[in-house]
């Protein structure tokens, strides 16, 4: 036997405390550092030298155990049987090796049957069904146990809670695996949200559905519209069930949610067939899937393949190549938005990424800053990720020019100088001036803008230079601003600065959901402006309305009741509130009207819904909405379904604000 040298040791060392740390930050604290490409290439490097040298592999080596151990939030839930992880390949030359292997095993020199599936990128759950009844649902954790999530599983609606008699007397005790994950355009919905009340928004949706998942209130899991998909069985006696085929035959007639894409090939062409085809249709998905998972059909198959330590010898993921476009940060800005939230933002030299010119990655927080390690010049790779807005996925090192600096993080705010600071659990450092500038022009601007005011010509660089000029020190100033005051500001000739007069004086006579809009408060968007409006019906009983009141109300809840509250109990907004009263605002009545809700908005209809469009279309056209087959800036809603196609991108460039079957009947 060969004799491994010191170096080999210490490589392998090294190799294993690195595997341990990305394995633990992988499940138990749910926030990789790395790619599955890096982490492959470190798990590809151990099983090398660990094949060399097979004296040296330790019972402790990550090699010989699925994952890291499970994180303590949740009560752990051991899997009866282990749930394994995948074998991978990255090209045709690879599969073909694999099916090779698969051929030999099992003596055949015929094609083998496969089933092909989706590799759904979420996370993968087990339900456990007992006389029928769905009794415990957890995470995969470390592949022996997990974390024990029924509750939340139970918000899930693609989730059985019992099946039939007939299978429930066959199989007392089946256990139930599939993916969680939520879709794109439940993504885009949650992350305006979350950005009104200020929270940075989520990176994409896998860390949405994990983060949905393992939430202590499971009434915000239900809130998140998470999907479920079953793939596998187990059971103490699989009679009946003779391959995978059966199994999800089985599960769709349970009523389990099963993937579209699900199909079978025979033999290593039609295999790459179907992979082509689904690369080719991934961006057309509302959510995501990061390859293409290959298994054996025929049971009797899998079992005299059997496994290696950590994955099935007869399933394999093909993985997909992630378009990834290497670019350079020219320079990272700290930008402060209207809550005050301040984000890193790096200036890239504009490139093309999955079709679309870039110029601006986000950089999200402080943590992300470092975890990336960026210096100013560096040399990245960038990443479209469902988002319009890319992610850098990592740094080029060796293109590391030597002086190289790192961004510092401000201390005080790059808008008012005043000293920032990271609340307590929030990623976001916060500028807590109320007077802020950059705050203040954030709040200008969106209180002129469409669905608040509708100031035509007040955008943002007027509002930066009325805040410059302290002609303005909240938006109730807007309301008295005089043609003196105005024409000696840049670019104000006479003839619009009478135009803006105009629309100012016309915009006050504001309806009252708009009204409500236009204030800003966190969490408070164009449709719980509706529905406030709608439940109080005039400004002062919100103005008056009580935490208890507000709490109860469907599309609300604690948090956003809370800062209703709080809005109203400030007393730099009361003084706002009163210039705009002194000022001729009127705080009109609102007339909660079942037919004319939707009067004056204009909706487009794209993707599957769970009934025909024209269901749809005559909703919103006898709320007095008007629907048009295609996007323009004037829509104002794009109603959208599975699998939405070009629209839903065309929306987003568009600004137009996307939204689900269930907010429509919220909007109703
Ligand atoms: S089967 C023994 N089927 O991929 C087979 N997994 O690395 C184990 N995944 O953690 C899983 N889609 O989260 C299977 N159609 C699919 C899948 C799938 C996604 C994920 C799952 C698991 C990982 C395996």
């Amino acid at each position: 036997m060969v004799e491994p040298d010191k170096k080999i040791r210490e490589e392998l060392n090294r190799l294993r405390a690195e595997i341990n740390r990305h394995n633990q930050l992988y499940y138990d604290q749910d926030n990789p550092e790395i790619s599955d490409a890096d982490y492959d290439r470190l798990f590809d490097r151990l099983l090398e030298i660990e094949r060399e040298f097979p004296q040296l592999i330790a019972p402790d080596s990550p090699s010989q155990r699925v994952g890291a151990a499970v994180s303590g939030r949740f009560e752990p839930a051991v899997h009866r049987v282990p749930m394994l992880s995948l074998q991978k390949v990255t090209s045709e030359e690879e599969f073909a090796e694999f099916d090779r292997r698969v051929r030999e095993l099992l003596e055949t020199e015929d094609d083998v049957e496969y089933v092909t599936e989706p590799k759904l990128d979420g996370l993968a759950v087990e339900l456990v069904y007992i006389n029928g009844n769905f009794m415990k649902g957890s995470t995969r954790g470390d592949g022996t146990t997990g974390e024990n999530i029924t509750a939340n599983l139970k918000t899930i609606e693609t989730i059985p809670l019992r099946l039939s008699k007939p299978t429930a007397a066959r199989y007392p005790l089946l256990e139930v695996r599939g993916e969680v994950f939520m879709h794109r355009s439940t993504l885009d919905t949650l992350n305006c949200t979350l950005q009104e009340q200020g929270v940075p928004p989520l990176a994409n949706p896998r860390n949405a559905a994990a983060g949905s998942l393992r939430q202590l209130d499971s009434k915000v899991t239900e809130e998140r519209k998470l999907i479920f998909h079953a793939y596998g069985i187990s059971a103490t006696d699989l009679i009946g069930l003779g391959s995978q085929n059966d199994v999800i035959k089985l599960l769709t007639r349970e009523k389990f949610e099963i993937n579209e894409s699900i199909c079978p090939a025979k033999g290593v062409a039609q295999v790459a067939t179907v992979f082509g085809r689904l690369d080719e249709n991934r961006e057309s998905l509302d959510y995501d899937i990061d390859g293409m998972v290959i298994k054996v059909n025929r049971f009797d198959q899998q079992e005299a393949l059997g496994q290696i330590s950590r994955a099935p010898r007869w399933a394999v993921a093909w993985k997909f190549a992630a378009e990834q476009v290497e670019t350079v940060i020219e320079d990272v800005i700290f930008s402060v938005g209207r809550t005050g939230a301040v984000t890193p933002v790096a200036k890239l030299k504009p490139v093309r990424v999955a079709g679309a010119i870039v110029s601006n990655a986000t950089l999200h927080n402080q943590d992300e800053l470092e975890r990336l390690d960026i210096h100013l010049g560096d040399h990245v790779l960038i990443q479209r990720a469902g988002d319009v807005i890319p992610d850098v996925v990592e740094v080029i090192l060796d293109k590391r020019q030597p002086n190289a600096l790192r961004p510092r993080f401000p201390k005080n705010c790059p808008s008012c100088d005043s000293s920032l600071v990271r609340p307590e659990n929030e990623a976001a450092h916060r500028c807590l001036n109320v007077a802020c500038p950059a705050q203040l022009e954030g709040c200008l601007f969106h209180f002129a803008s469409k669905g608040g005011f509708d100031i035509e010509g007040l955008g943002d660089k007027l509002a930066r230079q009325l805040i410059g000029e302290k002609l303005v020190t909240d938006p109730g100033d807007i309301f008295s601003l005089t043609n003196e005051q105005l024409l000696p500001l840049e670019l104000m000739a006479e003839k619009r600065v009478a135009n803006l007069l105009g629309a100012i004086e016309r915009s006050k006579k504001i309806e009252l959901p708009k009204l409500i809009y236009a204030l800003g408060i966190l969490g408070v968007g164009e449709a719980a402006a509706r529905l406030l409006a709608d439940e109080f019906g005039t400004f002062g009983s919100l103005q008056s309305a009580d935490i208890e009141r507000l709490e109860q109300l469907q599309g609300i809840g604690p948090v956003i009741a809370r800062n209703i509250v709080a809005f109203f109990d400030n007393s730099g907004n009361s003084k706002m509130i009163s210039k705009m009263r002194e000022a001729g605002v009127v705080f009109p009545k609102h007339q909660a009207t079942q037919q004319g809700q939707l009067s004056g908005k204009s909706f487009v209809i794209t993707g599957t819904l769970s009934r025909p469009r024209n269901y749809f279309k005559n909703l919103i056209e006898a709320a007095g909405g008007k629907v048009s087959s295609s996007i323009s800036a004037h829509t104002n809603y794009l109603l959208c379904g599975e699998n939405p196609g070009s629209k839903r991108d065309k929306a987003h460039k568009l600004g137009v604000e996307i939204i689900t079957e269930r907010q429509l009947q919220d909007f109703l």
